[in-house]
């Protein structure tokens, strides 16, 4: 199974990504988690993740690239394509190959906070959220017990523009995928539990 998870910031791709990942047996590639564990990144592409802008269309091409090629298996894209370059950049490295993309809606009111309350585990990537879902060791990952930290770009300001960027060079995508009908729509707002999601995403992709 080959499958793109799209949604602004916050959605819950990453949260859902860990999920199907595990009950589907997928390889879970997220772009942002492989770029924060990037240690060869020069400090301008540190300022541009921790500002909310994008990485550049080839280098991120690159990434995917050597991922996907290192994948036997199915995988779940989180994070990537995020622009309409990289989404016709995707088509080509798969040769055109079928993915499912399932698209994550939720009112924008809703992500200050899970954005602002959100902890990642600075080991394993696992999420958390101080109010949602708590760890149950304060700071302490429930997975691994690592250290939660709050990522560089989680602040008030930055999600402003990780916000304009999405809807400048994301939303498009979104559009591509729907009219090319591969893209199913889930609501991710909080009056869903992240179980209840999951049921709707398993639904999808049980065809
Ligand atoms: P990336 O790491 O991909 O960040 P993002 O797209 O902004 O998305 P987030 O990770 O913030 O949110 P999410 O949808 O994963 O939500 P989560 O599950 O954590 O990218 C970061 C940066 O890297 C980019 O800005 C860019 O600079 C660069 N980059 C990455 N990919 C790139 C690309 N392809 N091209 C160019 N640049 C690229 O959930 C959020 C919170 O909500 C959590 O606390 C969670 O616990 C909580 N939550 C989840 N579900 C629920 C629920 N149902 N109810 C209540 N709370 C919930
Ligand atoms: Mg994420």
């Amino acid at each position: 199974m080959h499958l793109v998870l799209m949604g602004p910031p916050g959605s819950g791709k990453g949260t859902q990504a860990k999920i199907i990942a595990q009950n589907f047996n997928l390889e879970h590639i997220s772009t942002g988690d492989l770029l924060r564990k990037n240690p060869n990144l020069s400090k301008e592409q540190r300022d541009i993740i921790n500002s909310g802008d994008f990485i550049p269309d080839n280098m991120m091409l690159e990434i995917v690239k050597s991922k996907l090629e290192t994948c036997h298996g199915g995988w779940i894209l989180d994070g990537y394509p995020r622009t309409l370059t990289q989404a016709k950049n995707l088509q080509d490295a798969l040769q055109n190959s079928t993915f499912q993309v399932i698209y994550f809606d939720i009112d924008e009111g809703e992500l200050l906070d899970r954005i602002t309350g959100r902890l990642t585990c600075s080991n394993c990537d696992s999420i958390f959220h101080k109010k949602t879902k708590p760890p149950i060791k304060e700071n302490i990952c429930d997975n691994c017990g690592g250290a939660l930290i709050h990522r560089k770009d989680d602040t008030k300001e930055t999600i402003k523009h990780r916000l304009e960027a999405y809807h400048n060079y994301t939303a498009p995508v979104v559009k591509y995928f729907k009219e090319k009908n591969v893209l199913a729509s889930i609501s991710t707002d909080n009056s869903k539990s992240i179980d209840q999601i999951f049921d709707e995403v398993r639904e999808i992709l049980k065809g």
